[in-house]
């Protein structure tokens, strides 16, 4: 068992007084290419990381209001009934949406564990929906597959939790594999791995986390929702994923610089692909600098933070480096040759320190396997 998925058990223990019957586990993710296109019809490019939130579940609490959830990351107990803008919120909604699909979750206990840094864009909230999803799956028999799992929980999102969000970060966790980036075409929601095999290229995922709050992430994101769907109506097409270039002379103003971002960027993806199945890590990195630009110029989610370690990025060596997630604050990705990341990530502190930013946090992250159930318990 990894460690996370350990905690959970342990903590299942102390707190239960007994052994969980299952472990389940799911990671958070990295998105590499392919932003603000998943709520358009486009394509995304994610791959999970190697930090995870971890579930364990076993018999007994009573159903309802009397099930318990544990955190031992916020060390407390809360109740199954109820909402209240806590963690507790992301396992009540699995439920919630479980029942609205039509799948019955009876009683259970559940102690919860990760590792994921939360609120900085990572992904936390789909980590640990998909956790408590593949656990219910797998403990109540449901045999849901992994696609609906993914639905399912981007609905406990979108209506329970009350976050309008696309469909990434949630098929991310569920289906991505160990050494491989997911294509995902958000419109058929048909997934496949793309490998990504960056130690044979010399390269390491650095992820900095600028540690600005993304306070306005939810206006902003909803804002940028509310004119794509504008511009698509302008056009006349169901989603901007049927626009074509022809068609940004036909907007203007906001419409145009966003709709030309979707449009490009679902362009980005499909060429990154490409660039992956030939191994050609130049393209790829030429890419993500493109991206970061239009998400910068057109959609306008950057922030002045992200451009300066996209800047740095470019002045120290990276292949490819952009914002990854929503924007607005967050983290940022960079291809940093693995010899040269402890220069690199110093050289961007003191590009943050100069402009007078609060000290980034860096993370190096492998391309890691989507959730799963844990092997053998153990005491
Ligand atoms: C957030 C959302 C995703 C996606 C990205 C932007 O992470 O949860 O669904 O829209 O923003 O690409």
């Amino acid at each position: 068992m990894r460690e996370t998925e350990q905690t959970a058990a342990q903590a299942y223990r102390e707190t239960f007084g007994d052994q969980p019957e299952l472990v389940a586990s799911a990671p958070g993710r990295v998105n590499l290419i392919g932003e603000h296109t998943d709520y358009n019809g486009g394509f995304v490019l994610p791959c999970a990381i190697d930090r995870r939130i971890a579930v364990a579940v076993g018999a007994g609490g009573g159903g309802g209001f009397r099930t318990r959830l544990y955190s031992a990351d916020f060390d407390e107990t809360r109740h199954m009934d109820g909402k209240d803008s806590s963690w507790a919120d992301y396992p009540r909604g699995v439920a919630w949406a479980m029942g609205e699909a039509g799948h019955e979750i009876g009683a259970f206990r559940a102690a919860f564990a990760g590792d994921v840094p939360l609120g900085s864009g990572l992904s936390s909230s789909a980590a640990i929906e998909a956790a408590t999803a593949l656990a219910f799956d797998a403990f109540f028999g449901l045999g849901i597959g992994r696609t609906d799992l993914a639905v399912i929980c981007q609905r406990a999102e979108n209506d329970y939790v009350g976050v309008a969000s696309g469909i990434m970060d949630q098929y991310a966790s569920l289906l991505c594999e160990a050494g491989a980036a997911l294509l995902v075409d958000c419109r058929s929601l048909e997934a496949s791995s793309v490998p990504l095999d960056l130690e044979a290229a010399g390269l390491s995922l650095v992820v900095c986390d600028t540690r600005v709050e993304r306070g306005l992430a939810d206006t902003g994101y909803n804002d940028r929702r509310a004119t794509c769907e504008r511009a698509a109506s302008m056009l006349g097409v169901e989603e901007l994923r049927d626009a074509t270039e022809g068609d940004l002379d036909l907007l203007s103003g906001a419409e145009k610089k966003r709709a030309r971002h979707v449009v490009s960027e679902n362009a980005r993806v499909l060429q990154a692909v490409r660039a992956l199945e030939n191994e050609d890590f130049d393209e790829f990195g030429r890419l993500m600098y493109a991206s970061h630009a239009s998400l910068r110029d057109d959609y306008e989610v950057s922030t002045p933070e992200l451009d300066t370690f996209v800047e740095a990025a470019e002045e120290h060596g990276a292949r490819g480096a952009r914002l990854t997630g929503a924007g607005f604050g967050g983290c940022a990705i960079a291809l940093v040759p693995e010899d040269k990341t402890a220069a690199f990530t110093n050289a961007c502190e003191q590009a943050f320190e100069g402009r007078g930013f609060e000290k980034p946090a860096f993370y190096e992250f492998v391309p890691a396997a989507g959730a799963d159930l844990a092997a053998g318990i153990e005491e």
